[in-house]
């Protein structure tokens, strides 16, 4: 997979989820890079033609029975290599270190000595800086030829760098942002041991992409189902870019959006794009799908289902019209690796996205994000004109409303779940929050009734729940510790603007135990 003409840094993934957020870093430093498995052989790796090569951390102790190894023949072959917590030690073993099992353990935030005015790595770093660790065992002995430029309490060894051979390594984690200096070293690494230049930024990304898609498709048609998320727009833009208006966009309207979405994609993308779209109005048909089913697995699969027939009966259409070879999917970087691309990542994510390739229409697959993260797809959408609130959206599930409605989906309840969220929105956004915040549900608990007591009377009118959460990938998350004022106008305009809801709660549960959506 030769995503780019940058040669690759190749990350070698030990496990435990360092790789990836090691790669991303080397981007950030605008270098390309790849995760690949502890298991790729050493001549898969030269065949890659690497620019360096980076070991990752680690779950395993090096003296573990099977615990992966590093080929020593993978230092005998000219390419750079940086090796990170794990990845120092197994380094340190085959050039002929010493590793031991001190007994001195160092976890979390932990005072690193620079020596030697900090070698290439280190230099012009304060003499003592906070680093962090996560380590058993320690390098006791650097490999000949090594000068050692840190050590820590725990570590003696927790720094070296071999600049002829363009070696170097940490025992820290610099990838974390509680190591501060830590992309400082990572980019001295790259750019002054292993001489890479920094070539990797958006606008070479949009160029390369626009240039494979081209050769790929040729002059061959291309279809693009848009669900309103950042990934489905920036990767028909791409395409867009590309080809013209030989691609055409379909947006399935299925009735569980939120306020203002189909516009978003019908007014703002097309103004933005210049693009070809069909909107297909679904919202009767799902509605009555899900007439009186209130179990959310079952609401999933409903949905799931509906939309891809009705994703493929639009494709008909289209292929009746010309000859459509092409289907545009927004696959990013993490779902490569994590399906399988780098078998040392832990599957995390068992990803349940609406959507899916018809069996009986033959389609090529053209994915132009599958080399990049979601930080980068955002700097493409912004390089391509695409407007902040499609570039900056918060993740929201393709199932949409469906799955935030607690009982069965009805015309009305989501009239008023979708007037409820537009103010929690609007609040969240005039606030200024929208950045610290990764997603706010708000959930419509359809099923209960409280008491309330609004004008003159009681009420029995539905609760909702604000679920304003904080994460990184949404694997792990903690609720966001709202201002109370903004608490406070949310509740209000909500109580008052949404006649059928008395109550607003606040769902303070951090993930897990509990999960974002309450379906
Ligand atoms: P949970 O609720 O599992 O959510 O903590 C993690 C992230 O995934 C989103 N999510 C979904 N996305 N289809 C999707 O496309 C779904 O069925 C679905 N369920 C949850 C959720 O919004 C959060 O960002």
């Amino acid at each position: 997979m030769a995503e780019s003409s940058n040669r690759p840094v190749l990350v070698v993934d030990f496990g435990a989820q360092y790789a990836q957020l090691i790669a991303r870093r080397v981007r950030e430093a605008q270098v390309y890079s790849e995760v690949v498995p502890h298991t790729t052989p050493v001549a898969e790796l030269v065949e890659r033609d690497p620019a360096a090569i980076v070991l990752s951390g680690g779950p395993s102790s090096v003296y573990e029975p099977g615990a992966p190894q590093v080929d020593p023949k993978l230092f005998d072959l000219d390419i750079p290599v940086f090796g990170i917590c794990y990845g120092f030690q197994a380094m340190a073993g085959a050039l002929g270190g010493t590793v031991e099992h001190t007994g001195t353990r160092e976890y979390g935030r932990t005072e690193l000595g620079v020596q030697h005015s900090g070698g290439l790595l280190h230099e012009e770093l304060p003499a003592n800086h906070p680093v962090w660790m996560s380590h058993g065992d320690c390098v006791t002995k650097a490999p000949e030829g090594f000068t050692v430029t840190a050590t820590s309490e725990g570590a003696p060894v927790a720094a070296f760098e071999h600049p002829e051979r363009r070696f170097a390594g940490v025992q820290y984690h610099p990838e974390v942002g509680h190591s501060p200096h830590g992309q400082e070293v990572l980019r001295r690494f790259l750019h002054e041991i292993a001489g890479i230049r920094p070539q990797w930024t958006t606008s070479s990304i949009v160029d390369d992409q626009v240039a494979r898609i081209r050769e790929q498709v040729g002059d061959g048609k291309a279809i693009c189902g848009l669900s309103g998320g950042v990934d489905s727009a920036v990767a028909a833009a791409l395409v867009q870019r590309a080809i013209g208006d030989r691609l055409t966009c379909v947006f399935v309207d299925h009735g569980l959006l939120r306020a203002g979405e189909r516009a978003q994609v019908e007014r703002d993308f097309v103004a933005a794009t210049g693009v070809k779209l069909v909107t297909v109005d679904a919202r009767e048909r799902f509605l009555d799908a899900l007439r009186g089913v209130t179990d959310p697995e079952q609401k999933r699969k409903i949905i799931g289902r509906e939309f891809i027939r009705v994703f493929e009966q639009a494709e008909r259409d289209l292929k009746a019209e010309g000859d459509y070879q092409f289907l545009v999917q927004g696959t990013l970087y993490p779902d490569v690796v994590e399906s399988g691309g780098g078998a040392g990542a832990a599957n995390i994510k068992s990803h349940h996205n609406v959507g899916g390739l018809p069996e009986d229409l033959q389609f090529k697959l053209v994915e132009p994000l599958r080399s990049l993260f979601k930080d980068e797809v955002r700097r493409v959408g912004t390089e391509l004109g695409l407007p902040e609130t499609i570039v900056q959206r918060q993740p929201f599930p393709g199932p949409g409303l469906g799955i935030r409605i607690i009982g069965e989906v009805t015309q009305e309840r989501l009239d008023i779940l979708r007037k409820a969220d537009a103010i929690a929105r609007e609040e969240l956004t005039t606030a200024g929050l929208d950045r610290q915040i990764w997603q706010c549900p708000v959930v419509l608990l359809a099923d209960v009734r409280s008491v309330g007591v609004q004008g003159d009377g009681r009420t029995y009118g539905h609760p909702v729940v604000l679920r304003p959460v904080s994460s990184e990938d949404a694997m792990t998350a903690d609720w966001t510790r709202l201002p109370y004022d903004v608490l406070e106008r949310i509740s209000t305009r909500i109580t008052n603007e949404v006649a059928e809801v008395n109550r607003v709660v606040l769902d303070v549960t951090s993930k897990p135990p509990g999960t974002i959506e309450w379906e």
